[in-house]
């Protein structure tokens, strides 16, 4: 859907109003990718509104301007404020997050270090669930994509880069149009990478598989958070390099990240996964996962963030 244009967006510490947050066209980010950002979201709850794993992707996005040798003019500590500071602006109680860093408006050329680095944070609500409202029970059909991930030590997956979804756009394009609702990219050596924006985990017997962070992964923090709840549950996990034709055999499988959240997947090139439907695994695992998000469970590994409150330095 597209954006209701009000609201006020997170600029170098200013907030803007949303139709004046805009940028030179002659920006660098606009030419060469060079941006790094996050994606976060922020839920309602029985006990008020609050940010899943805020200080984790804050630390993410730090680690991403490292690796593109850029210093954002604020601390994370002071965007992290910065981040709660816009939701509470905005007034809303969930919403989707997007914190931004990248080379702005000075000088056009392919090395970006002249260029200031600048910051925005933007705010809005999410309602686009991947597969549509039913996919979280029902799961969704994908295809292996013809686009392979970003290779090794060409861009690297680890850092959250504008440039990397260059990549993510042509294999969701691929999939939104042969007809399904995600692509699953392989990596150059030809094993299971990832989707368009999602990490994948199967089940065979009963045992968890996800590909490492060596296939070309970004590594998600839901994926991380699937772990721990897989620990939690007593599930036996296998973080391995998974051949294609597992796709094919496994008893279930599912997609994980901030927007995907846990959405279960029913068939994969047209062949059944499992028997088609939304396995226990899975759903003991979403249980787990939304339980704690709704405040239905307790936050035992504090991945909560209270909108309203002050932070302390991740
Ligand atoms: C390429 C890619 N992989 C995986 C993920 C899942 O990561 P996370 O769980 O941190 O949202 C995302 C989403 O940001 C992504 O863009």
């Amino acid at each position: 859907m597209a954006f209701s244009e009000t609201g006020k967006v997170w600029m170098n510490g200013k907030m803007v109003a949303w139709k004046d947050a805009t940028i030179h066209v002659a920006s660098h980010v606009i030419h060469y990718g060079s941006g790094v950002f996050e994606g976060i979201r922020a839920y309602d709850s029985t006990r008020g509104a609050h940010v899943f794993r805020l200080p984790e992707h804050m630390r993410r996005l730090a680690d991403s301007c490292r690796v593109y040798r850029m210093e954002p003019p604020y601390s994370i500590s002071e965007l992290t404020d910065a981040v709660l500071e816009t939701i509470r602006v905005n007034g809303y109680k969930s919403c989707y997050i997007r914190p931004l860093v990248y080379r702005g408006y000075l000088q056009l050329g392919v090395n970006p270090m002249p260029c200031p680095v600048d910051v925005a944070i933007t705010v809005w609500e999410w309602d686009t669930p991947l597969g549509g409202d039913d996919a979280r029970r029902s799961g969704v059909d994908v295809g292996v994509s013809s686009w392979t991930r970003i290779a090794p030590n060409t861009l690297p997956a680890l850092a959250k880069s504008t440039a990397n979804y260059a990549n993510s756009a042509l294999i969701k394009m691929q999939a939104t149009v042969d007809g399904y609702a995600e692509g699953i990219a392989l990596d150059e050596s030809g094993v299971v990478s990832e989707g368009s924006g999602q990490n994948l985990f199967f089940v065979r017997d009963n045992v968890l598989y996800t590909p490492t962070l060596t296939s070309s992964i970004l590594q998600g923090i839901t994926r991380e958070t699937i772990l721990v709840l897989a620990s939690d549950l007593g599930l036996e996990v296998r973080e391995q390099p998974l051949p294609r034709e597992f796709l094919y055999i496994a008893d279930e499988a599912f997609f994980c990240g901030t927007a995907a959240e846990i959405t279960p997947i029913r068939s994969i090139d047209k062949i059944a996964v499992g028997n088609g439907r939304r396995g226990p695994v899975t759903a003991a695992l979403q249980d787990r996962f939304f339980g704690v998000i709704n405040g239905d469970l307790p936050d035992e590994h504090n991945w909560l963030t209270p909108v309203g409150a002050a932070v302390a330095t991740p």
